[in-house]
């Protein structure tokens, strides 16, 4: 059984891909400083899978916690990457933060990579590297353009270490572009848990609709779009999850064809703000209660994928639709409220 190391394996994305290397076979372990994540998220994946699953609570900034785990796990056959931190607005408030931590723990996790002769890494990255497209649909070769944030320019530096890393031959890798990750697993038994007030568009309104948050901002409807606001490609987590499982397949079956491959995971279908509301209250039957707002700076006026790339070379099939996804998000966020409840309650 082939055994894998996932960095931030107690976060959002994280979670659900151990669930997904777990359910095909995989051995898996993670390092996370729950920094920005809960241990909670290691008792879901047991309960979904009834594996257990060992993580080392350590910082990957410090580089001699980080050997150890090497050390101590010697038939690591491959690294998922994902222990980063990504709010785009406290980047741009704390730069030094997100350069220090996203950069220095991709460091000493590539110089574990030489050390202990990992073969295979796979990089968390994000559509954001593209910042604003000349064209939609982004495919992998659409133009990278000057980041947008610390935190997408965190993400293009880590792209051009590995390229540069991978080109002396030290391990093959595999750049996963997502696009906007969001809801749940079925089981509502893992999902996103935002640190304080939601930044993102679906927690945000699944908060809004529990109650959590009295309003929503819709940030601008004056863009020029369809129904002027702005577009995104929304993809489902466990979709993204699964698309790690082949990545890593897909390298372990020297499949791979450049030491440095890249693929979009997105559904390639625009979805605008209005709309993924819209497709929200038809499924949990709440009237959302939102106001338009100004435009949020930085906002891309409308990006979604090509995903052929991934599609044809790595097997990869988009299960969810919007629906799925809004279903699931709001039966997360009814799950996390009656867990509140009932703690109250005792
Ligand atoms: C989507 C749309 C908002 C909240 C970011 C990062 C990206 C990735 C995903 C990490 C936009 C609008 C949002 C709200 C709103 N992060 N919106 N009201 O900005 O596309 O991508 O998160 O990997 O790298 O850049 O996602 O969900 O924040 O926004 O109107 O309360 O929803 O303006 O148009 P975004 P988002």
């Amino acid at each position: 059984m082939q055994k894998i190391l996932v960095t931030g394996g107690c976060g959002y994305i994280g979670s659900h891909t151990i669930v997904d290397l777990l359910n095909h076979g995989y051995e898996v372990i993670s390092i996370d400083d729950n920094s920005r994540s809960s241990s909670f998220s290691i008792a879901g994946i047991e309960q979904i899978t009834g594996k257990k699953v060992k993580n080392y609570l350590v910082d990957l900034k410090n580089f001699d916690e980080t050997q150890a785990v090497f050390q101590e796990n010697t038939d690591i056959a491959g690294i998922i990457h994902f222990a980063a931190y990504k709010a785009v607005g406290e980047s741009v408030s704390a730069p030094v933060l997100y350069y220090e931590n996203n950069l220095f723990s991709l460091i000493n996790l590539l110089k574990c990579v030489e050390e202990f002769s990992i073969p295979n890494f796979v990089f968390s990255s994000s559509c954001t590297v593209y910042g604003s497209p000349d064209a939609i649909p982004v495919t992998e070769l659409s133009p990278i353009k000057k980041a947008e944030s610390p935190y997408g320019a965190t993400k293009q530096m880590g792209e051009e270490m590995l390229q540069d890393f991978t080109k002396n031959g030290g391990c093959n890798t595999i750049l996963l572009r997502y696009f906007n990750p969001v809801g749940a697993h079925p089981s509502a038994a893992i999902g996103e848990l935002p640190i304080g007030r939601p930044q993102n568009l679906v927690p945000a309104i699944t908060q809004t609709a529990i109650g959590k948050l009295p309003k929503m901002k819709v940030f601008g409807n004056d863009y020029d779009t369809r129904d002027g606001s702005c577009i995104r490609d929304y993809i489902h987590v466990c979709d993204i999850a699964h698309a790690h499982t082949l990545a890593i397949q897909y390298l372990e079956q020297e499949k791979n064809k450049t030491a440095c491959d890249i693929f979009n995971l997105g559904t390639g279908i625009g979805v605008t703000v209005l709309e993924a509301i819209q497709s929200f209250q038809e499924v949990s039957g709440v009237a959302l209660n939102y106001e338009i707002a100004a435009r949020r700076p930085g906002d891309v006026v409308a990006i979604f994928a090509n995903n052929d790339a991934a599609v044809t070379q790595l097997g990869w099939t988009i299960e969810y639709n919007l629906t799925d996804m809004m279903k699931t998000a709001w039966a997360w966020e009814l799950k996390l409220k009656a867990q509140e409840d009932s703690a109250k309650n005792n």
